[in-house]
């Protein structure tokens, strides 16, 4: 989500006439595009607009914005603008428009623009400028209603508001023309498209339905899916399609119901394997990756060790794995919390427990034929790099340049997690 709304960037100042700055060129213009999810993203970003200090001195007619998630939030938008004078534009993440005000304001002003209250207004199509030629990532919805007591998201991007449906069609259509292989959709919970609006936009799967039509050879990917929301309509539509590819990001966050109840996830462990099971007895070869989170405020040991056998049990292709990050403003933030200490012990933990569980999907996967995009060449093993339906990686060897097409290969060895295969 957040490069793409880089690219959204570019693109509105690209309609100001600017271009991407090259490696050796120095930029007229900085954005940077910051992300809140956690903590230790934050600190990042601070660190960047520290580096950049000197270099505004040495360019003092360069022009400075920081904006996205991290500055959505007025108090932190406050605090950056007041810690460091040099930064020209500050701006948050839930209307481009705003961005594009602001930047107008200042070319014309010289007056610093700070941006610490937020009005939303329905995102119209924007330009987008594509940073990458296989894979281009589409907006389908914005915002998201869920609430799960931990995170900032809905804070910093809104309420959910699905994009028009002929609006998003003919986006794909017209890439896939242009070249593209691969369309990822993008919307903190997919399953909820249209549920703003579903006479006319109608749902998720509708939506499927339609963009599985366009003719070309090109794969679609979606993510994030909630469990709540994930239907058996969904899974068939993917099923009866030939576009969609079969592997479902379906973050868990937890394997222990008392948890996910803390986190207002609104299902249970045994919901969540239920889903699986429902996904795997339709789509047999899906692929399911996973996000989790340790040291949820309140997870006992015994919580914990439900996220391993949970792991254990449904075999992700790809977890990933975070460490709690209290977030300011959060439900979850007023509750009693556990210790640093712990915490880390248990990612430590969770991660060796996962490398087994990684190794052991990837040696059965051994001697099975995938289809997958070739995204790049890795000088270090050289092989070209392929990906699966989820975006698994698999070394791919083979003599001619396959970059940028679909090959079918078969795994021919593991070492750990990693996949190799002969095209
Ligand atoms: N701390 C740690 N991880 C978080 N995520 C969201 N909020 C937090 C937080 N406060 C994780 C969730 C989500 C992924 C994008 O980031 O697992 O699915
Ligand atoms: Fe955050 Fe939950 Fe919304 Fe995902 S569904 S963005 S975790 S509030």
């Amino acid at each position: 989500m957040n490069l793409a709304d880089s690219e959204l960037i570019a693109g509105e100042l690209e309609n100001f006439g600017y271009t991407k700055a090259g490696e050796n060129d120095n930029p007229d213009i900085i954005v940077l595009n910051t992300c809140a999810i956690r903590d230790s993203a934050e600190q990042k970003i601070l660190g960047k607009i520290g580096e950049l200090k000197k270099w505004k001195k040495a360019n003092p007619n360069s022009i400075v914005a920081v904006g996205g998630c991290m500055t959505a939030q007025p108090k932190v938008a406050e605090y950056v603008a007041k810690t460091y004078p040099f930064i020209d534009i500050v701006f948050g993440t839930e209307n481009l428009s705003d961005f594009s005000d602001m930047f107008k304001k200042f070319l014309l002003t010289r007056k610093r623009q700070i941006q610490t209250n937020f009005v939303h207004k329905t995102n119209a199509q924007r330009n987008q400028i594509r940073e990458r030629k296989i894979n281009a990532w589409v907006n389908i919805m914005h915002g998201c209603n869920n609430f799960c007591s931990y995170c900032i998201v809905p804070y910093v991007r809104g309420r959910e508001e699905s994009r028009d449906k002929n609006e998003i069609i003919n986006e794909v259509k017209n890439l896939v023309k242009s070249g593209y292989k691969q369309i990822t959709l993008l919307g903190q919970n997919v399953n909820s498209y249209g549920n703003d609006n579903p006479q006319i936009f109608g749902n998720f799967s509708g939506l499927l339905l339609e963009l599985d039509k366009i003719e070309g050879d090109f794969r679609i990917r979606f993510m994030s899916s909630h469990p709540k929301d994930l239907s058996e309509e969904l899974i068939k539509t993917i099923a009866s399609s030939k576009h969609i590819c079969h592997g479902i990001h379906l973050p868990v966050q937890s394997g222990s119901t008392k948890v996910l109840i803390a986190m207002n996830r609104k299902y249970t462990r045994e919901d969540y394997i239920k889903k699986v099971k429902m996904i795997r007895s339709i789509l047999p070869d899906c692929e399911i990756t996973s996000d989790v989170i340790v040291g949820f405020p309140g997870e006992t040991e015994e919580d914990f060790n439900e996220t391993i056998t949970l792991a254990q049990q449904v075999k992700f292709i790809s977890l990933f794995m975070f460490v709690y990050s209290r977030r300011k403003g959060t439900v979850a933030d007023t509750m009693e919390q556990i210790d640093e200490l712990t915490k880390k012990d248990r990612i430590k933990r969770l991660i060796s427990a996962e490398n087994k569980i990684a190794t052991e999907v990837a040696k059965n996967m051994v001697g099975k034929t995938l289809r997958l995009l070739i995204e790049g060449y890795d000088e270090k093993a050289k092989a070209y790099v392929g990906m699966t339906d989820s975006a698994k990686a698999v070394f791919v060897y083979s003599n001619e340049n396959i970059i940028g097409k679909f090959v079918n290969a078969t795994i021919s060895k593991n070492v750990g997690s990693k996949l190799y295969a002969q095209n």
